[in-house]
């Protein structure tokens, strides 16, 4: 099994090229399905969940040409409207085709997405979404069978600012009938890069404040698209160099849409220089404590609580952390407090009371963010911390070890 062993204590320093993100790529590679002409995607990660969702479109009969960070979609032999269910076991996203075949060809059957280490992840809204397009929803043996002659333009109040359900309406509506409205509709950045790319395959899609406007399209064209910067890659190696207490520069990144994390972490004494697409920290000797409450995009992404609670273990006194989108996104606290860290957690609620010093020791990554928390608490602690379960981290890190390794860190990948 594949391992990081970690040799605490070094300061980080240097600079780190972010990739594209991976939350944009996976529903840009869905939207291919909505036209028979090439879509061209720019600045693709190499991650195991972007192999997943090309493999789920293989499987749907798209012709997928990749080129390291550039992928070109296409219409292969022949199309299907039935995803299988590995891809869909493998990775929730892979349920997002089911927009945009059901929008193109009329029907799809997709399995339904089970929940994960985060939380149970319905997908209710998905679904309350194309049946208020007039489509015909059923559910058999797993299997979400969604069928439909031509949708039509709604109006769709979702509850809540769901990033799945509104990718997936905004995809459903791109080939509707007349115009849908999207009222409290998910504004995440990667939502609006999604927008983009489907305004540049035709559609006519208008974004002011959480209400979302779509003007449906008879078809749409195909189009080439760089995908934004992961801010979730950026948020996490800014990290590692605030917990470090070093110096580490992430280049190529947006950095509004990193603002809801910056001003938390500034808050904790780091040093944060914004510059041309470039965020600079200069991590404190330790953090002071901070409260945070993670919420949709404006709000503290829920991506970025487990890293950050790893460095509030740290801090100077005592923080507050509240998870409000996922209700379990908690499985890493137990191995942050065999490392020494004082957490006390009620329901969604966790009080960080800071330590000096963290301990390194034998640990494994139940999740994707989990896994890049360990890391970073592995890099701070004293001694040697071993992390197993790598196939988390690599669904939502390309080569993570080595761009830390660039920077300093005593890390390194073995296979035992
Ligand atoms: C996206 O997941 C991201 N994944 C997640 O990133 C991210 O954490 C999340 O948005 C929130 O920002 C991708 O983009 C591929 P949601 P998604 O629908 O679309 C509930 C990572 O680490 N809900 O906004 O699944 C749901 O249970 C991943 O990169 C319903 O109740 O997020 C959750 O509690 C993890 N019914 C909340 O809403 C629904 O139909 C947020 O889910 C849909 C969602």
């Amino acid at each position: 099994m594949e391992s990081f062993r970690i040799e605490g204590g070094v300061p980080l320093s240097g600079t780190v090229r972010v990739d594209g993100a991976k939350n944009s790529a996976l529903p840009a590679c869905v939207a291919s399905l909505l036209t028979d002409e090439p879509v061209v995607l720019h600045r693709v990660p190499e991650l195991r969940d972007v192999s997943t969702i090309l493999y789920t479109l293989g499987a749907l009969g798209r012709r997928v040409v990749r080129h390291g960070a550039h992928v070109s979609i296409g219409v292969g032999e022949e199309s299907s409207t039935e995803a299988d269910a590995y891809s869909v076991r493998q990775m929730r996203a892979s349920f997002l085709v089911l927009a945009p075949l059901v929008a193109r060809f009329g029907r799809a059957a997709v399995p339904l997405p089970g929940g994960c280490a985060i939380g149970r992840r319905p997908v209710d809204l998905h679904l309350t979404g194309l049946r208020a397009l007039g489509a015909r929803v059923e559910e058999r043996d797993g299997v979400v069978l969604v069928t439909a002659d031509r949708l039509t333009g709604a109006r769709i109040v979702l509850p809540y600012p769901s990033v799945g359900a509104t990718e997936q309406i905004l995809m459903a509506a791109s080939l509707a009938s007349g115009e849908t409205v999207i009222e409290n509709g998910a504004i995440e950045p990667e939502v609006e890069d999604l927008a983009a790319l489907l305004g540049r395959m035709g559609a006519k899609i208008e974004i002011d404040g959480r209400t979302i406007r779509i003007d449906g399209r008879r078809e749409l064209r195909g189009a080439e698209h760089t995908l934004i910067p992961d801010r979730m890659e950026a948020g996490t190696f800014l990290l590692a160099g605030a917990i470090t207490g070093g110096s580490v520069t992430v280049a190529g990144v947006r950095s509004e849409h990193l603002t809801p994390f910056l001003g938390p972490l500034e808050s904790t004494g780091a040093d944060v220089t914004i510059g041309v697409e470039t965020v600079t920290v200069h991590g404190p000797s330790r953090p002071l404590p901070a409260e945070v409450v993670t919420a949709p995009h404006p709000g503290f992404p829920t991506d970025l609580h487990p890293p950050f609670v790893a460095y509030l273990a740290l801090a100077t006194g005592s923080s507050s952390l509240v998870e409000s989108v996922f209700e379990d996104r908690f499985a890493y606290v137990d191995a942050l407090c065999k490392m020494g860290a004082k957490i006390v957690r009620s329901g969604a609620a966790l009080t960080i009371h800071g330590v000096e010093s963290l301990q390194g020791q034998a640990t494994e990554a139940t999740d994707i963010r989990a896994g890049a928390a360990l890391t970073l608490a592995g890099l701070a602690a004293r001694g040697r911390t071993t992390l197993t379960h790598l196939e988390h981290i690599d669904r939502g890190y390309s080569s993570l070890e080595e761009k830390l390794q660039h920077l300093g860190a005593r890390i390194e990948r073995r296979d035992e």
